[in-house]
């Protein structure tokens, strides 16, 4: 990606993330036991953790509550602020502001690494960059995580929630749909260990082991 037009991205991001800081976690309760199925793939021996484009901290809060010693890193301040203030208390959580594409940790630092719902928040190049960056952070036969939307099979359940799901996501949806997430998962060279589908099959868990 063009040095001009990464700057463009990470000034949308924070523009966009600006506006939606405050009400995302309004529809935290739809998702819930989405985020306590996906804590729920990692043991709590399984240590530390890396919860990549963290947000508002929805995903990283659940992680934590089952011990487990979580860092999240996000590029919007306002979500990680929205994240900071409920995780106040959490002595195993550490929030920092860092770009996914440029992880600042040192090669197989976490047992496991996780990016839920947001590789449909970035163009593909940073999305496949992300996907290197875990898997150089992730220790060797460590899982990593992740959950995105996908193309739901049915004809009518793949179009009404395609035209619903517009109505409120980023610019670069549309192209992360038509990629679709496999494609991301061939071109880093992550090997599905297990996927569920869920919401009427709109949004994909995928498992992989790191190989690399
Ligand atoms: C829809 S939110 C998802 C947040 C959270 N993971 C969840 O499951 O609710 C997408 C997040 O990705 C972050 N993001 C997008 N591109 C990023 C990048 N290159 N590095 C770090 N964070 C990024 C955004 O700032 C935003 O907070």
């Amino acid at each position: 990606m063009e040095r001009i037009e990464k700057s463009v991205f990470i000034k949308n991001n924070s523009n966009t993330f600006r506006k939606w800081a405050k009400w995302y976690d309004l529809t935290s309760f739809i998702l819930l036991f989405l985020r306590k199925k996906v804590a729920d793939l990692v043991d709590s021996r399984q240590g530390k953790l890396l919860d990549v484009a963290c947000g508002t901290g929805a995903q990283t809060i659940e992680f934590a509550r089952k011990g487990l010693t979580v860092t999240g890193i996000d590029l919007s301040r306002d979500m990680l602020k929205i994240a900071r203030k409920k995780m106040r208390h959490a002595k195993n959580v550490k929030l920092l502001r860092a770009d996914s594409e440029k992880l600042p940790f040192r090669n197989r630092s976490f047992d496991v690494s996780c990016i839920s719902l947001a590789l449909h928040d970035m163009p593909y190049s940073v999305g496949l960059n992300t996907l290197h960056e875990m898997k150089r952070v992730t220790k060797e036969s460590g899982l990593i995580i992740i959950v995105d939307y996908t193309k739901p099979a049915l004809f009518p359940v793949a179009y009404f929630s395609r035209c619903l799901v517009k109505l409120w996501e980023s610019e670069y949806y549309d192209d992360f749909m038509k990629t679709g997430i496999e494609a991301y998962l061939h071109q880093a060279e992550l090997n599905v260990e297990r996927e569920v589908h869920y919401l009427l099959r709109t949004i994909k868990v995928i498992t992989s082991v790191n190989r690399s």
